[in-house]
């Protein structure tokens, strides 16, 4: 979420203090609302569309507290365009269906300098002239097509291409995009403006994303396009808001008081409003413009090459670029001709692709015992990387494509990093192949493997399954989860074939003697090996907890259950119903976790570790008591401790903090210079503490 709620401009005056506003009038608040909201939405275009912050991190967040402390305390103010609407709405249960007013159209295809200039002739011919035209080129992404609809500057709908002529209203998702401004930055904005353009996720977050659900055992995504349009069809916008989408403009919808004359006026119009374009090719790392405006077909065709030699440098993924006529005069009279306007091509690009011989397909058990077929290719290279293997996911994707051991298959690598296999040449396929059934049993361990009802992949179930425990070792050992460096995934291989290491605590019972034993070990590296571990019993306890390799626990939630519990016996008490009450844990990752801490094996194993001296601390701030449970204070006034802390320190011993004193508030610390809320602590006969009588509170 950080992301979302960074850095933006000048802070034209000191923020409030939670005292200050409690004594504003309404009409001061929303006058001080709206400054900030328009203050916040600057910074957030700032740091996300200009790349050029001017405040930290740190002064943002602050500005933000005092807009969320404005809205709880006021909610009658708070507007649409404010940064709080962009996470945390609450999922819906489907989108609502609206009709373009516009039909949003596709393009006609090109795919090579011949295609260019018979387009060009075509555009030439319908206008009666040889004069060269100008043309506006621009990337084609390979995302998702998207209209943002702005009344009176307000982003009020944003719909999908659908059929293309109606879509679906996904703003609750849309809005979670922090480059998509909420406001159109005008004075006097269009009081119409639909904009469309395209929903992306960059390379290097679909790799992220692609990571996060491996390790929350759900299915990658086959590529970014894929990725992103999931995203948007979910209905829960903490979802999107978690995934970092993107999104830039390329064309008009309905714009009755926004005329542009050219594309480049169109685009130069959206930059002015705050609406993420392309074109700024130097944040990318390289000088070749990423939208030109080209003279002729010929210069159109250069850029076709040139971006071609880039595109893998590019950080999202395109499939061509896109040839527009660039004046609308011109535009309006070529006008359309089936679903395509006559004024554009998509000039694509050959995907890069290699033909190669599937040798055979694999199975391998993950840590969590998930079967993973997996395509063993002859070597081809795609794009200056050598492709070898490439994931079939699970049984239906392995039905839906077909594959089998023999077949010729094109493969290509999805976002540019994931090898994938496209389709299968059934001509050249064997007539002796079978079709490819994962096999019933786990192929380690030989136990029957379960498909849970609704999961696409199927499971060895069995705890003692080698394959698993390699797997589980090799993540235990990770740099993110125990640390223990020295121990490769070659040694885990070993250990395990060998029956020297049956289950975690096993690690930190090898002697010298054990490891040197072994192979090609020599005196160094087992001195190494033992120091590593000794060194791993010092540890945090979310990264315990994380290198346990429960089913969805991944590092943010064993974070949270760190933070939420503070020790591990406590961890090893907590129900199911505790977990729940911890922000951010839903009852899947709950009912996982406590089901595995039900086993006694699990516990005895946990205790086994203990007893090894394996020391699991707290990092962050623990729960040091539930002195304070069901307690609920307000603070205000000056205090000699920051706030932050003091709300920190009450929640460290299970209480809560709110802004607003009711019936409901248990206690008001009051500091000096104290105002409204201590008069309505008062009012409401809610007990008042001073300072003193806090911390005797606390320390009691
Ligand atoms: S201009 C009449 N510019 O390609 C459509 N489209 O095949 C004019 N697309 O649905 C669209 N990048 O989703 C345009 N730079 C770009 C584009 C682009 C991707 C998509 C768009 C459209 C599809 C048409």
């Amino acid at each position: 979420m950080r992301w979302l709620i960074r850095n933006t401009g000048l802070i034209k005056r000191r923020s409030l203090s939670s005292l200050q506003m409690a004594d504003l009038t309404l009409k001061q608040a929303k006058s001080r609302y709206s400054e900030l909201v328009a203050e916040l939405n600057e910074h957030s275009y700032k740091y996300h569309s200009l790349d050029k912050p001017i405040i930290s991190d740190r002064q943002y967040d602050k500005l933000f507290d005092e807009l969320l402390a404005m809205e709880s305390q006021f909610p009658e103010l708070i507007q649409a365009d404010s940064p709080s609407q962009r996470v945390g709405s609450e999922p819906i249960s489907k989108f609502e269906k609206v009709k373009h007013r516009v039909p949003m159209l596709s393009l006609s295809n090109s795919y090579s300098e011949e295609d260019i200039f018979a387009f060009d002739e075509r555009v030439k011919k319908f206008l009666s002239t040889s004069k060269d035209i100008e043309y506006f080129c621009d990337l084609k992404f390979d995302g998702l097509a998207m209209e943002l609809i702005y009344e009176n500057g307000l982003l009020t709908q944003a719909l999908t291409r659908g059929d293309g002529f109606t879509g679906e209203n996904v703003i609750s998702n849309i809005r979670t995009i922090a480059s998509i401004p909420l406001r159109l930055r005008s004075e006097n904005p269009p009081s119409l403006l639909e904009v469309r353009g395209e929903v992306i996720l960059f390379k290097e977050d679909f790799k992220l994303l692609n990571e996060q659900q491996v390790e929350l055992g759900e299915v990658p995504f086959a590529n970014p396009r894929n990725a992103a349009a999931g995203t948007i069809r979910q209905l829960d916008p903490k979802i999107a808001a978690s995934r970092r989408l993107r999104f830039f403009s390329y064309g008009l919808g309905e714009s009755p008081d926004f005329k542009p004359k050219t594309f480049e006026d169109m685009v130069s119009g959206f930059e002015g409003f705050g609406l993420p374009v392309l074109g700024l090719a130097k944040k990318f790392g390289h000088n070749t413009r990423l939208s030109k405006i080209c003279a002729s077909a010929a210069e159109a065709i250069e850029y076709y090459h040139a971006i071609h030699k880039i595109r893998h440098a590019l950080p999202f993924d395109i499939d061509g670029i896109v040839v527009k006529v660039n004046e609308y005069k011109l535009q309006a009279a070529l006008g359309f001709i089936a679903r395509s306007p006559r004024w554009a091509t998509a000039a694509k690009y050959e995907p890069e692709q290699g033909q190669t011989i599937v040798e055979k397909i694999a199975v391998q058990v993950g840590r969590t015992g998930a079967l993973t077929p997996v395509a063993i290719m002859q070597p081809v290279d795609v794009g200056g990387v050598t492709i070898t293997n490439a994931t079939l996911h699970n049984q239906q994707e392995i039905d839906r494509k077909d594959v089998r051991p023999g077949d010729t298959v094109i493969v290509h690598r999805a976002g540019d990093v994931i090898p994938e296999i496209i389709s299968v040449i059934l001509d050249k396929r064997p007539s002796s192949s079978k079709r490819f059934v994962l096999p019933k049993t786990c192929p380690v361990c030989n136990e029957m493997v379960f498909q849970n009802e609704g999961e696409a992949v199927s499971r060895c179930m069995n705890p003692l399954c080698r394959a698993r425990l390699k797997e589980s070792l090799k993540h235990f050992v990770s740099r993110r989860a125990m640390n223990i460096e020295a121990i490769g995934d070659k040694l885990i291989e070993t250990l395990v074939e060998e029956g020297i290491v049956t289950r975690f605590s096993d690690l930190y019972r090898l002697t010298y003697k054990d490891l040197i034993a072994l192979e090609r070990q020599g005196e160094k590296s087992t001195q190494k090996i033992l120091d590593n571990i000794e060194k791993s019993k010092t540890t945090t306890l979310s990264r315990f907890l994380y290198a346990l390799g429960i089913r969805f626990v991944g590092e943010q939630t064993a974070k949270l259950i760190a933070k939420k519990f503070g020790n591990i016996e406590s961890v090893i008490a907590a129900t199911e119903e505790q977990l729940l009450e911890v922000d951010g844990i839903g009852p899947k990752v709950a009912e996982a976790f406590s089901s595995e801490f039900s086993k006694k094996k699990f516990v005895a194993e946990i205790q086994a570790l203990l007893k090894l001296e394996v020391l699991p601390a707290t990092e962050i701030s623990t729960q040091a008591s539930d002195k304070l449970s069901g307690l609920t204070f307000v603070i205000t006034g000056t205090l000699p401790m920051e706030r932050d802390k003091i709300k920190t320190l009450i929640e460290d011993h299970g209480g809560k903090t709110s802004s607003s004193v009711s019936k409901k508030t248990s206690y008001v610390l009051a500091g000096d210079e104290a105002g409204s809320k201590l008069e309505k602590a008062r009012e409401l006969q809610v007990k008042v503490l001073d300072w003193p009588a806090f911390q005797k509170l606390i320390s009691l």
